[in-house]
């Protein structure tokens, strides 16, 4: 079969990703272009992107990068437009940018909760909102990356677990409106995932938590390479992965069966 060593075969497809400068964002941009992808790779940090690009040489896709700060959805319109014009169509939007912390319900600033808003659940809408005509146009698709802790009620985690929940809702209704539109339209849910965001001394608990309550949301099994879930991403945006349209796919090991 054509294409990497998982078959997909992304060749003469164009695709725009965020988060692209580290963990599951960096692994998709990279499974993306050894499917033969061209890749507009986007991200706030500056040195992970050209980390990714670097790693991407090898191809057969390619790789162009933008760095951008998708808390300001004025600019969103201008990334996808970016995406056009750098491989003349869009096949696929995968919103994977995202940001976590944890806070007593106390202690969360209003800065903090729209910031949180702004980058996991806005900016993808408004993404969204301008790849679309795109998107049609190619018979393409959108998986948005949201987590378990949309499924669950996750404590110290309400401005995250509600920018994820909300991600959810917005994959189902989006996918509703456009139910007779050549579009599909996902989200995939993973649990923890071996990636900066989950790594020790990133994601710190309050102080006093509680260990009972934390340990919850540890997970049984060990957590996902961000390999697997990107393959699993590929897989979703692509024509093998048709039938699927406003699913929310949990790969997340058990996390949210009980
Ligand atoms: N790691 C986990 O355990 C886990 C579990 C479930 C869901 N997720 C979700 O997976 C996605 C990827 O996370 P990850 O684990 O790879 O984390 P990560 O921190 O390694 O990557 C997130 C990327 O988003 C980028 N980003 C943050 N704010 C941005 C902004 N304003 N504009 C543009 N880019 C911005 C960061 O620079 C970073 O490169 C996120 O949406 C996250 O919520 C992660």
């Amino acid at each position: 079969m054509e294409g990497d060593r998982m078959g997909h075969d992304y060749t003469g497809k164009a695709a725009l990703v965020t988060g692209a400068a580290s963990g599951l964002g960096q692994a998709t941009a990279l499974a993306l272009v050894r499917a033969g992808c061209g890749v507009l790779a986007v991200d706030v940090a500056a040195e992970g992107l050209a980390a990714t690009a670097a790693a991407a040489q090898a191809g057969p896709g390619s790789i162009q990068t933008l760095t951008a700060d998708l808390s300001d959805l004025e600019r969103c319109a201008a990334v996808v437009e970016k995406a056009v014009g750098a491989f003349g169509r869009l096949d696929l939007l995968c919103n994977i940018a995202g940001i976590a912390r944890m806070d007593y319900i106390a202690a969360v600033t209003p800065e903090q909760w729209r910031r949180i808003i702004d980058i996991n659940l806005a900016a993808p809408f408004f993404l969204s909102q301008a790849a679309l005509p795109h998107l049609i146009e190619t018979k393409g698709g959108i998986v948005n990356v949201a987590s378990s802790a949309g499924i669950q009620g996750q404590a110290y985690m309400s401005p995250y677990s509600a920018s994820k929940a909300g991600l959810i809702g917005l994959t189902k209704a989006m996918a509703m409106e456009l139910i007779h539109a050549p579009v599909r339209i996902n989200a995939v849910a993973p649990a923890g995932m071996k990636t900066p965001m989950a790594a020790p001394g990133h994601l710190v608990p309050p102080e006093g938590f509680s260990v009972d309550l934390l340990m919850r949301y540890a997970g049984i099994r060990e957590q996902a390479d961000p390999e697997a879930v990107a393959d699993f991403i590929l897989y979703v945006g692509s024509g093998r992965g048709a039938f699927f349209h406003g699913a929310c796919l949990s790969m997340d090991q058990g996390q949210t069966a009980g």
